[in-house]
């Protein structure tokens, strides 16, 4: 097994590349319906923290389980928090991510939250480039793309209640189609009524593993009662809609304006959301950021003021919503399909992703 080594500002990479990876025709059977979250490619990036060292052994090497001692504090107190963007394939054979540089900064907002340490912006982007390199040939062609998770979690062996003195940054990749499974023209969205995601002063704007922990059991209501994900109203009113499990939310109204519930610390605050405030503000769309209370939503739909709804994030691009189901009854977005103006923002969005327009705002990076 050969090693080489590379330097970011302070931190030094060492390479160890897989002895054995997944032969090219097996990976092309594997990339031809990856699905979501389920393939995963031959490397992985670990960088280790210790609080009397800093950040150290940072290495390129083989995918494979970590070993853990049954009492790292994650297991017990779930200090970890993760992050997630996409790696596209260029028309020139190259790799591009779309605005790492935003999940670099919510990593080390996330971290403050959750009192780990923060790992500096640039440490971060040489991690998931050198991930993007080395598994460049896992990036899907066509509509798929290379989905990066970075994640970091307390490697403490304590049982005391505290902030871990040890911790573990780790970069995956998973080769992904659409996240949705349905052939549905839009999703369809359960109200949750008996469960919240965050409280004020929470940890809803942080990416925190717990956060989707405790999302779950209202997932799996969602789920029984044949919706493909959850909405979460606000845990003060339980009136005003935050978010959905894993997307922001969007509104479209019949005179062309738009509004997304705005950030106050209980919903994340996305990268895809933030960028598409800006693509629809480019097109002279009115879009503002809005509490929308579930009870509009109903009337909204019935009266037909509500013309669209969609989600959005990383692993769900822009998806229709069509169906709206709750305890209280069902109700239909539009003609319960895709609309103009969702499918319009997704194209622009899209466009800039995969390299097929251009880039006003500096969005793109270029891996290699
Ligand atoms: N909200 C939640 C709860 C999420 O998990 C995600 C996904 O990352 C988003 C919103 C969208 O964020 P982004 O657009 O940065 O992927
Ligand atoms: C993402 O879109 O990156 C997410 O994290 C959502 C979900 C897959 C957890």
């Amino acid at each position: 097994m050969s090693k080489t080594t590379s330097t970011t500002s302070s931190l030094s990479f060492a390479h160890v590349p897989h002895p054995s990876p997944v032969s090219a025709e097996k990976r092309a059977e594997l990339l031809k319906n990856p699905g979501f979250g389920r393939v995963f490619s031959d490397h992985m990036v670990t960088i280790r923290y210790h609080e009397t060292k800093g950040w150290y052994d940072a290495k390129v090497e083989p995918r494979a389980p970590i070993p853990m001692d049954p009492a790292a504090a994650v297991l017990h107190y779930a200090q970890e928090i993760f992050e997630g963007l996409k790696a596209y394939r260029t028309a020139d054979g190259g790799a591009t991510l779309f605005r790492p540089l935003e999940n670099a900064r919510r990593f080390q907002q996330s971290a403050e939250r959750l009192a780990m340490p923060i790992l500096p912006e640039n440490v971060f982007l040489e991690a998931v480039d050198q991930l993007v390199k080395i598994d460049r040939a896992w990036i899907p062609e066509g509509d798929g793309s290379l989905y990066i998770r970075p994640f970091m979690f307390a490697n403490e062996i304590f049982l005391g209640v505290k902030p871990s003195s040890d911790y573990l940054f780790i970069v995956i990749a998973s080769s992904v189609g659409a996240y949705f499974k349905t052939d549905a023209p839009a999703v369809s969205v359960w109200v949750s009524q008996d469960y919240t995601r965050a409280a004020p002063g929470g940890t809803g704007a942080a990416k925190c593993g717990g956060n989707y922990a405790s999302s779950l059991q209202a997932q799996a209501e969602a789920t029984r009662h044949g919706c493909d994900q959850v909405v979460f109203l606000d845990a003060v009113e339980q009136r005003w809609i935050e978010e959905l499990g894993g997307m922001n939310i969007f509104f479209v109204f019949d005179d062309g304006s738009m509004i997304t519930p705005p950030l106050g610390g209980t919903i994340l605050p996305g990268i895809t959301r933030n960028s598409l405030l800006t693509l629809a503000k480019d097109k002279g769309i009115k879009v503002s950021e809005e509490r929308y209370s579930i009870d509009q939503w109903r009337k909204d739909a019935a009266s037909g003021r509500l013309r669209e709804a969609f989600a959005c994030g990383t692993a769900a691009v822009v998806t229709p919503i069509g169906t709206v189901r709750s305890n209280d009854g069902e109700f239909r977005i539009g003609n319960g399909g895709s609309g103009a103006k969702t499918e319009e923002l997704k194209a622009a969005l899209v466009g800039i992703q995969r390299g097929r327009t251009a880039d006003p705002h500096g969005w793109i990076h270029r891996v290699y």
